[in-house]
């Protein structure tokens, strides 16, 4: 199947989903981080992306999971990196243990909800995996000869991916803390230095996110960030008033009950509607919104994004309006 991006009446990008084949496999940290590189096997052109997107893969035994590109955006092929979490849901042991070279996927996207715009000068603090959206920010940055520094952190230099890669930005500051050397990346320290012009592009653990998020704010400089899951104590409520979904493509109306999820109706007539978390974080089911005012209860989307109304994580979100006009 080929990948094709559609317009839809409102102007938005409907991805389709497309095979695509492992066509090399290597042990970033052996046991702990593998690389993938995804390409079309028929030479068909794979869609274009920019810093900070990731795909979503379907994995053999249907459980679909996101990973951020860690490769350029010149490539003919996807690059990811993925971590082995022996306590996670299963897709990354899936990846290690099943995914081999040859191995055909299909894979969505990419989608990006963490665009880079640059400060005056650009922040990057980093947490174990956490380096792979920021990887082809600090490439593009270093391209275009803006200024940018990097905090990266981990629990042994063994266990940090990439620093071959770092290594060939070297013109750049780098810094490195070290778990086993009692080194924390020190966020307040850092901010205290920037000014409400800089930026701080963020990912990691969650409680480095919170953190960077916390201090960002208190000094007002723009943080943008990526999380592995939803934010804490951040469980949405699903449940609210009851209004009518429309499904535009079959036109057909129905009702969401107060006590059911969007997601459950939309399923009724679309099966495959994609999702994975289920709780509003990772981007799956977005769904384009054609009418009607959605009451967005992911954090995934950015205020911004929120409020252009134009898609929005139906897992999780409901309407502010009595009818709601989806593009599916
Ligand atoms: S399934 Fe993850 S955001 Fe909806």
């Amino acid at each position: 199947m080929t990948a094709v991006i559609l317009e839809n009446s409102k102007g938005l990008t409907v991805d389709k989903e497309s095979s695509l084949t492992v066509v090399r496999r290597r042990d970033l940290i052996p046991g702990k981080i593998v690389e993938l590189r995804l390409s079309n096997s028929r030479g068909e052109k794979i869609p274009s992306w920019e810093p900070g997107a990731h795909i979503e893969l379907t994995l053999p035994s249907g459980i679909v999971r996101q990973y951020s590109l860690c490769g350029d955006p010149s490539d003919d092929f996807y690059t990811i990196a993925v971590l082995r979490e022996d306590n996670s849901r299963g897709g990354s042991i899936e990846v290690h243990d099943e995914i081999q070279e040859g191995t055909e996927l299909m894979v969505r996207g990419p989608k990006n909800h963490f665009k880079l715009v640059p400060g005056n000068l650009t922040v990057f603090m980093a947490g174990g995996i956490g380096i792979t959206p920021l990887l082809p920010m600090m490439r593009l940055l270093s391209k275009q000869g803006k200024p940018w520094v990097l905090h990266y952190g981990g629990k042994s230099l063994a266990a940090l991916a990439y620093l071959d890669a770092l290594q060939l930005m070297e013109d750049n500051e780098i810094s490195i803390y070290l778990k086993n050397e009692t080194r924390r990346i020190p966020v307040s320290d850092i901010v205290s230095t920037l000014s409400t012009d800089d930026a701080i592009y963020v990912c990691g653990p969650e409680s480095m996110i919170s953190e960077v998020e916390k201090v960002g704010a208190e000094s007002g400089i723009r943080v943008c960030l990526e999380r592995f899951g939803p934010a804490p104590g951040d469980k949405p409520e699903i449940n609210g008033e009851s209004f009518e979904v429309e499904l535009a493509r079959s036109a057909k109306v129905l009702t969401v009950p107060a006590d059911t999820r969007l997601i459950d109706i939309v399923r009724t007539v679309v099966p495959s509607v994609p999702f994975s978390c289920e709780e509003g974080y990772c981007g799956s089911c977005e769904t384009g919104v054609l009418e009607g005012v959605p009451d967005h209860r992911d954090s995934i989307l950015s205020p911004q994004e929120k409020s252009n109304n134009d898609c929005m994580m139906i897992c999780v979100g409901r309407s502010m309006t009595p009818r709601l006009v989806l593009d599916i």
